[in-house]
């Protein structure tokens, strides 16, 4: 990984060639959202500093959880940024209730596609001053261009994603994102506040030694995966592994992708389908886990292949190096009653709704 003089301004459009029928509108809305981050990354710099940034709202977000004052600011940021440079048709965020759609003032013809974005992710970290990250996904809008958007656009399964990203302001501030075409990494150099690629072609080491579950839940957790962490804790082969957990999924998924680890979010903690949500974490986070030749699954299928039902849904999270992954499976494959019915799951929401 030397020094590279590639920006990602110049990364965008070189890669535009990827996409057949390429109109650039791609490449726009990736330049807004690498705008949206320097400035939040702007405001997450100099968190102890700015008294209004740090510490609790007094509202919850649409999960029923506390937003933190640097939540609802980095929301702000990307619906401002996308919304007025008009890149996007609609946006999902996790801090909203209902998806936000778009509409043309400026350019008759709007774009095609939909954002779904984790503003803040790991938001709690930030008044420890540790690394947070945000996370975004890309779809085509499958309705009619021109209308307005509806739901359908944004409950896409994840295989549809034309591209996925995350920025984790860290150490140092960087940008990861897949077009389908791999996975690439940039630093950003704070000074001139440009993204230099730093991380051409990043991939998963298929074998790992770290895995990552907030084990305070253990108790609640499914016996399969409780079987999975006491043969990562056994003294036998080259365990027992390293367990780390920094509470944040950006930071978590990182420093596996790097160093080659499993990170487990499964069912029966705070919901009996985990915490993280389908459409703002785990397909994004699955996309870049398979584009860097990893794997993401609830601990029986694939993530990007569930059929979503709400905009809002949770599932457990199984993602990492393949071999790691491939292991946890067969553990939690003893127990086959704990695997969920996603089909089912819709059937009884589109039901419900009626
Ligand atoms: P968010 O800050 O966007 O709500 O996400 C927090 C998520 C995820 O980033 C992290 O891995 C997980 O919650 C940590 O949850 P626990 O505190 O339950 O371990
Ligand atoms: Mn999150
Ligand atoms: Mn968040």
């Amino acid at each position: 990984m030397g020094k590279s003089y590639q920006t990602l301004g110049e990364f965008i459009i070189d890669n535009q060639g990827d996409f057949k029928y390429s109109t650039g509108e791609l490449s726009r809305l990736l330049s807004s959202i690498r705008l949206a981050t320097k400035i939040v990354n702007q405001q997450v710099n100099k968190n102890g500093l700015v008294e209004d940034i740090l510490g609790d709202m007094d509202e919850e977000n649409i999960q029923g959880e506390k937003q933190k004052k640097l939540d609802v600011f980095a929301n702000e940021t990307f619906i401002k940024a996308l919304t007025q440079r008009e890149v996007v048709c609609g946006i999902a965020s996790e801090e909203n209730e209902f998806f936000i759609p778009v509409e043309s003032k400026h350019n008759s013809h709007l774009s095609k596609y939909v954002v779904l974005i984790d503003p803040l992710d790991g938001s709690s970290n930030a008044d420890v001053n540790v690394t947070v990250g945000t996370i975004f996904s890309i779809y085509r809008r499958v309705t009619p261009e021109g209308t307005p958007v509806t739901l359908e656009d944004f409950l896409q399964p994840g295989n549809k994603q034309v591209a996925a990203g995350y920025v984790v302001y860290g150490l140092s501030t960087m940008l990861v994102y897949t077009t389908g075409h791999g996975v690439n990494g940039f630093t950003l150099d704070p000074a001139l506040g440009i993204f230099y690629l730093s991380h051409p072609n990043m991939t998963y080491p298929k074998d790992g030694h770290i895995y990552s579950v907030n084990e305070g839940n253990y108790v609640h957790f499914p016996q399969g995966v409780k079987d999975y962490i006491k043969y990562c804790q056994k003294s036998e082969d080259d365990r027992p592994y390293t367990s780390r957990y920094i509470g944040s999924l950006v930071s978590d998924f990182h420093r596996n992708m790097l160093k080659g680890g499993i990170y487990i979010y499964p069912s029966g903690t705070t919901s009996p389908y985990g915490k993280l949500r389908l459409l703002y974490e785990c397909n994004p986070m699955g996309f870049l886990a398979e584009q860097a030749g990893g794997m993401a699954t609830d601990g029986y299928q694939r993530i990007l292949d569930i059929d979503p039902s709400d905009l809002h849904q949770r599932v457990p999270f199984f993602c990492g190096s393949e071999n790691m992954v491939k292991k946890a499976h067969e553990f939690m494959s003893k127990y086959p009653d704990d695997q969920i019915d996603y089909d089912e799951l819709k059937r009884i929401k589109l039901s419900g709704e009626k």
